[in-house]
């Protein structure tokens, strides 16, 4: 089976997950059965937008939302005096932990859609990458309040994410993002205070800074 088959895999879980609405990604991870290879989205590397992002920064208690197989939440954890990681799919979680065992980063699992109360406000960076464009356009608008949700005041909110142009079709997932999409947080009360310019299709990083 190459790339190709397992993103149709992934595709036919998203879209039946999308219908019925629940969610598909315990269930993929498991049919992984723990190969990489099958991942689609597992580079096995930080994210490049990332990388360049953190470069001499400091940061302070950090959240990475829908970490996967860990390696963004590894990366900021040589910046962050903490590092919480976590994911919605345990199989994930334990996959993380398996690859870095000595992690200073704590994963948990956990649904951005039901947060603990303690993790509310309790981060001054929250980094997500290619979680919200996994994430039917549906479910966008709560998904977006979730994460605005855990920035501390004066905290900072980095989305990395695929987007499109509003005539570009939604074809299977990914399902890149609006940037109007991303609004709601300025309605929300964040300001926006960074947004590259890679062209619509590819990924891009916006930043937002809470009051
Ligand atoms: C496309 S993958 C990206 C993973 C990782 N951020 C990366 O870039 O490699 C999306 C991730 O978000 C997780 N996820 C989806 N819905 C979630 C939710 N409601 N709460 C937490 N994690 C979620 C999935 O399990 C999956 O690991």
């Amino acid at each position: 089976m190459d790339s190709q088959e397992h993103r149709k895999t992934a595709a036919r879980m998203a879209n039946r997950a999308r219908e019925s609405g629940t969610d598909w990604f315990e269930e993929f991870y498991q049919w992984t059965g723990g190969d990489e290879v099958k991942v689609p989205w597992a580079d096995l590397g930080a994210h490049p937008l990332l990388v360049e992002w953190l470069n001499g920064r400091q940061l302070g208690s950090t959240a990475i939302v829908g970490c996967g197989l860990g390696d963004d939440a590894e990366a900021a954890s040589h910046y962050a005096d903490s590092v919480w990681a976590f994911d919605i799919s345990e199989t994930a979680i334990k996959w993380a932990q398996r690859r870095f065992p000595d992690s200073s980063v704590i994963y948990e699992t956990s649904d951005l859609f039901r947060l603990p109360a303690e993790r509310r406000c309790a981060f001054s960076t929250v980094i997500e990458i290619y979680t919200l464009q996994a994430l039917p356009p549906e479910r966008r608008q709560a998904a977006l309040e979730s994460l605005a949700s855990l920035v501390s005041p004066a905290g900072e909110l980095v989305i990395i994410s695929r987007w499109r142009e509003p005539e570009t079709e939604l074809g299977p997932v990914p399902w890149p993002l609006l940037i109007s999409e991303l609004d709601e947080l300025d309605r929300l009360g964040l300001t926006r205070t960074e947004q590259t310019s890679q062209p619509a299709g590819q990924a891009i990083r916006l930043v937002w800074r809470k009051p």
